[in-house]
């Protein structure tokens, strides 16, 4: 077998490597993908076979290695606005309701983007926040980006998108929020809106810090978790949700027969008792 294939045993050790670190169980079908996206590690750290890789990876400098391993295997496709529905939501039920309710003087209404990607979800929400000011009466919203992927926060942080991450933005909050470079075709946030979140690492197998939060979203990520990393993740966002907080769940997050001790408001939509 040449260097730089990837055999059937270093692939299962590969997958198992993967599930422990971060809960996620590569179909075997994903061979050529997993293969593909390690070559490009093998290329940058110039190992010159999988098995080495793997060495490297469970040796002691492993954890050097760790985070570019992991930026290599998550898939971060997003864009603003996937879900539609859950951001009309998040303007016309939560925001007004959240900002009626009393709470501690100087606590921030807290949302919190569990696995964000490159930032659009959370962005999503802090341009709503923006244009719902009004409906907060002064209330300051907290919004936290959250990624296993340290590469993906980094873009999160830059802010600036091609046409497709931004498709689902109408022209008038594209010209209100964004500055557009014609030649790069891209749209960047302004800083006024870049400044409303903060961005943090963090693996959903781990307890949060920040919480708790009034509302978290996780969308997107949990399909490839098998049962015992979902409920170990849904033990960590059970324990950050507040009283009367929300859970807005994605469509293939498999989660929802996990979800008993929450009120189901809508088939994405969960809250926990007051
Ligand atoms: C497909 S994106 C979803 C982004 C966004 N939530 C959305 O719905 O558009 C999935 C993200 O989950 C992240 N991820 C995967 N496993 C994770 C883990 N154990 N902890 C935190 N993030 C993880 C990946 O790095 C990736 O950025």
């Amino acid at each position: 077998m040449a260097d730089d294939e990837l055999g059937d045993r270093d692939f299962e050790r590969f997958r198992d490597l993967i599930y422990k670190v971060a809960g996620i169980r590569i179909p075997p079908t994903k061979k050529v993908m997993v293969a593909n996206r390690l070559r490009r590690r093998l290329r940058a750290t110039g190992i010159v076979s999988f098995p080495a890789y793997y060495a490297h990876l469970t040796s002691p400098a492993g954890p050097a290695e760790m985070p570019a391993f992991l930026d290599a295997i998550t898939t971060n496709e997003t864009y603003f606005y996937r879900d539609a529905h859950h951001y009309q939501w998040l303007a016309e039920t939560f925001l007004p309701e959240a900002a009626r309710r009393p709470k501690a003087r100087g606590v921030p209404i807290r949302i919190w983007s569990a696995a964000c990607a490159t930032g659009e979800e959370p962005y999503s929400i802090a341009l709503k926040v923006a244009a719902g000011r009004q409906a907060l009466a002064g209330r300051d919203v907290s919004i936290l980006g959250t990624d296993l992927s340290g590469a993906a926060l980094e873009t999160a942080r830059i802010g600036a998108f091609d046409e497709r991450a931004v498709h689902l933005v109408g022209p008038e909050e594209r010209n209100r929020s964004f500055d557009f470079d014609p030649a790069l075709r891209r749209w960047t946030l302004r800083p006024e809106v870049r400044s409303m979140v903060t961005w943090r690492l963090h693996n959903l197998l781990k307890p949060v810090d920040g919480g708790p939060f009034d509302c978290i979203f996780i969308k997107n990520v949990l399909i490839y978790f098998d049962a015992d990393s979902k409920q170990a993740v849904v033990r960590h966002l059970l324990a950050a949700l507040a009283r009367g907080g929300y859970l807005v769940v994605g469509p293939t997050e498999g989660i929802f027969s996990m979800l008993g001790t929450l009120t189901k408001l809508k088939t994405w939509l969960y809250q926990k008792p007051a």
